[in-house]
């Protein structure tokens, strides 16, 4: 299916009403490596008609290099500075739906600016998950380790309790990436329309979709 063409589960109404809401205010998507923000990020954006930005991908593409070679290069620290950047650039330039990479949420100066510019959205992973998402590609420099699962265990723990910052919480889990987007959709729907649309969305769900509004 093209990413732009309308699931089963669109409400033109709700998503129409989530973007004037936003005005030129993002989506900001946070958590872990193996979350998903990529995945579930770009089709968020396809079902909101907002760009889609991937800030690892805009990092890379600014370097002229990829991940694992700017840490070789020239260190966390570097790349640190590099993705504050970035995710600044990229919250002036909204509305667009921003996936974050793992650690960006952590700078206190990315979160505050977050916070001013866009709504953030927590993937809540848990570490099997994670584990088995990201076993699949060697390219994430802070998993090189003897003992990726005690890394990720050590990472989640540092980070979970910054991520519970974000303006919403989403559980990331097994099931159909459009289930996660329409979770996405009623939270958003709730926090910046009220519940008068999340209302609808749910008897439009209880209808199989078929709205009894006319
Ligand atoms: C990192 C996550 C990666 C990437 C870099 C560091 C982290 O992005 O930014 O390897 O600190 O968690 P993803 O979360 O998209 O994998």
């Amino acid at each position: 299916m093209s990413e732009t063409a309308l699931p089963a589960q669109a409400n033109p109404t709700l998503e129409a009403e989530i973007t004037a809401a936003l005005g030129a205010r993002s989506i900001v998507l946070v958590g872990m490596m193996g979350a998903g923000k990529s995945t579930i990020g770009r089709r968020l954006a396809a079902r909101l008609h907002l760009p889609f930005s991937d800030a690892d991908t805009e990092i890379e593409a600014a370097a002229s290099m990829s991940i694992p070679d700017i840490f070789e290069t020239h260190g966390e620290a570097y790349f640190r500075n590099g993705e504050a950047r970035v995710i600044a650039r990229l919250l002036d330039n909204g509305p667009a739906v921003i996936a974050t990479g793992g650690g960006a949420f952590m700078r206190e100066e990315t979160r505050d600016r977050i916070r001013e510019k866009a709504i953030s959205i927590w993937l809540r992973a848990d570490a099997e998950i994670i584990m088995r998402r990201v076993r699949r590609r060697a390219d994430r420099p802070l998993l090189q380790t003897e003992n990726p699962e005690a890394t990720v265990s050590r990472l989640l723990e540092q980070r979970e309790p910054v991520y519970q910052n974000a303006d919403l919480t989403i559980a990331s889990r097994d099931v159909p990436h459009d289930r996660i987007v329409d979770e996405c959709l009623a939270a958003l729907g709730v926090r910046l329309c009220g519940t008068r649309v999340a209302i609808q969305e749910t008897i439009d769900q209880t209808t199989d979709g078929f709205s009894a509004t006319p």
